[in-house]
């Protein structure tokens, strides 16, 4: 599979997402965070799903803070969502702004790095609802909203192990592999009609998080991205910037 670089002159209006609803999940801690508040920074009302109350609310409170505009909370744990639990937040998105212009789905859980002749069952599942199906799941009840918006984007966070497999990335390799196929399949779906929506997959690359620390704790730190370096090239694929590129593997780094 060929991946495709973002712009080399990647620039982003301060106002690129003006006017537009998006909805960032793992938005409490990482990557997710610094999505959520590039995407208000650039003029975005942003939707905060993650599963922990209090984080969200830190970035809820830092939001207000720098930019003055309201975010929502919504909580939700991506392993335990039900799709009555998707159909209800679409509904309640539905009531509060009557569209979605973005998805920014960046919520992800490791695993364990174990080869998969010993990978337990129950973690398998457990990483693939939340990395696969949980994201798949939101973006298909969340579609009829989307439709609403005049340039709908939906962007998946990947990773190099889902493009290359490697040993011991188990569960969670096979499950950037299924987000990378999902954004293909999806692509094609949605790419016709007078509203197509766009659907891109994005590698932020090794980015200096917690997952990052969990899967490479020995490792120089200070080297690393921070998650606000990558959080801008998540933005570009939410925005009208990124008209027209849709089925995409991108690169953030
Ligand atoms: N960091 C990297 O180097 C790197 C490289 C390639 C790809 N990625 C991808 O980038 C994305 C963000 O990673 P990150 O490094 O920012 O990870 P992170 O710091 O561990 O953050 C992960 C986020 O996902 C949320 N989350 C985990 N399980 C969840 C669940 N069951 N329900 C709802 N939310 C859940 C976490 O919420 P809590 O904080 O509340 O637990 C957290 O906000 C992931 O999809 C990851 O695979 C990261």
């Amino acid at each position: 599979m060929t991946s495709t670089r973002l712009p080399a002159d990647l620039r982003l209006d301060a106002d690129s997402l003006r006017e537009r609803v998006v909805l960032l999940t793992g938005a409490g801690d990482g990557i997710g965070r610094a999505v959520a508040e590039a995407a208000a920074a650039a003029g975005a009302t942003v939707v905060l799903l993650g599963r922990t109350q209090r984080k969200l609310e830190a970035v809820y409170d830092q939001i207000v803070a720098d930019h003055g505009r309201q975010p929502a909370i919504h909580v939700m744990d991506l392993a335990t969502a039900t799709v009555q639990d998707y159909a209800a937040l679409a509904a309640a998105l539905q009531a509060e702004y009557g569209r979605l212009d973005g998805i920014a789905h960046v919520a992800g859980t490791l695993g364990a790095r174990t080869p998969l002749e010993h990978y337990d069952i129950a973690l398998w599942s457990r990483v693939m609802l939340v990395n696969l199906t949980a994201p798949w799941l939101l973006t298909q009840a969340c579609l009829p909203l989307l439709r609403q918006s005049s340039d709908p984007a939906v962007v998946f966070a990947s990773s190099s192990v889902g493009r290359t497999g490697r040993a011991h990335w188990g569960a969670y390799a096979v499950s950037k592999f299924g987000i990378e196929g999902m954004v293909q399949v999806w692509a094609e779906e949605l790419d016709g009609g007078s509203k197509p929506v766009r659907i891109n997959a994005l590698n932020p690359g090794p980015v200096r998080t917690a997952m990052r620390l969990e899967a490479y704790p020995a490792e120089d730190r200070s080297k690393l991205a921070l998650p606000a370096a990558v959080a801008p090239a998540f933005v570009w694929a939410l925005s009208p910037a990124s008209h027209g590129v849709t089925g995409q593997s991108l690169d953030a780094q």
